[in-house]
């Protein structure tokens, strides 16, 4: 059961009509609560670190315990490299064994995103790991250091790269953007009902946190399949060490140790019953 090709947690969703939680962590108290909450709720998910995060959790570090994670947990768990950009990283990723890698070319004009991202599919033949790509922009940046606008995908352009690239999953822009959102979202869903008529492969939801439940679930009932979720997790953790501090309840290192993985893991749980993955597991 344990570590699982995304491909085939995305094709169970399909199958099931519901999305797989693609979380990520930064540390090892993350990925306990993470892995936590999906033996608990019975959910397949996957675990993510997005290449911007490496100066900070060093992928030969980080990655070695994601896997060791995936590998010991009770329920399928793919592990996944985020907004790769340069395909050193990513061949690094593929040797450590990751299941799934993402080809970031969001900013790069069509025709160079759809040759890097068919470089990528070539590079994860040698694995089988899945390979994501981004069409159109989703805005703002993982680690927030940018301010990238969001363009919307066009559902025509999407189809055309999805064909010609043979990525396993898409990323699409609908309104979504990283980090919190400064105002209500606005998804576009007539933007995603024309590119999942029109794209064959999973769809993928970036920029996660701060979504409402009500949209959360039209999104994976109209193609979404996959939904990342980062800042929500940093945060749920950050705050119960925090409050923890407030309420005097902190006496030493393992009680911010105990404090993260709670945060973590009761965001986690929290958006697998969004998602409808919960007993997806079995
Ligand atoms: P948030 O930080 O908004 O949850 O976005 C996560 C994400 O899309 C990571 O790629």
């Amino acid at each position: 059961m344990p570590l699982c090709n995304m491909k085939d947690l995305l094709k169970k969703a399909e199958e099931g009509n519901y999305a797989v939680g693609s979380f990520s962590v930064a540390n090892m108290e993350m990925i306990l609560g993470v892995i936590k909450a999906a033996e608990e709720t019975r959910s397949p998910i996957i675990l993510q670190i997005a290449e911007v995060r490496l100066n900070h959790s060093p992928l030969h570090i980080i990655g070695p315990a994601m896997l060791a994670a995936a590998k010991s947990a009770t329920v399928p768990v793919a592990v996944h490299l985020d907004h790769g950009t340069s395909l050193e990283c990513i061949g690094q990723a593929l040797r450590l064994g990751f299941t799934s890698v993402m080809f970031d070319g969001s900013h790069l004009p069509f025709e160079k995103n759809v040759e890097m991202t068919k470089t990528v599919v070539e590079m994860a033949k040698s694995t089988g790991a899945a390979v994501e790509a981004e069409i159109g922009c989703v805005g703002g940046s993982e680690d927030g250091s940018v301010d990238i606008a969001m363009r919307c995908t066009s559902p025509e352009q999407a189809r055309l790269f999805s064909e010609r690239t043979g990525v396993d999953c898409l990323a699409i822009a609908i309104g979504n953007a990283h980090g919190f959102y400064k105002d209500e979202p606005e998804l576009r869903f007539d933007i995603l009902s024309e590119v999942d008529r029109l794209v064959d492969v999973p769809l993928v939801l970036h920029g996660g946190t701060g979504i409402s439940d009500e949209d959360f679930i039209r999104c994976h009932q109209n193609g979404i399949k996959k939904i990342n979720i980062a800042t929500a997790t940093f945060a749920a953790s950050e705050r119960k060490v925090r409050e923890g501090y407030e309420k005097g309840e902190i006496k030493g290192y393992y009680d911010v140790h105990t404090r993260e993985i709670e945060g973590a893991y009761e965001n986690a749980k929290k958006h697998m019953g969004i998602f409808y993955s919960v007993g997806k597991a079995e």
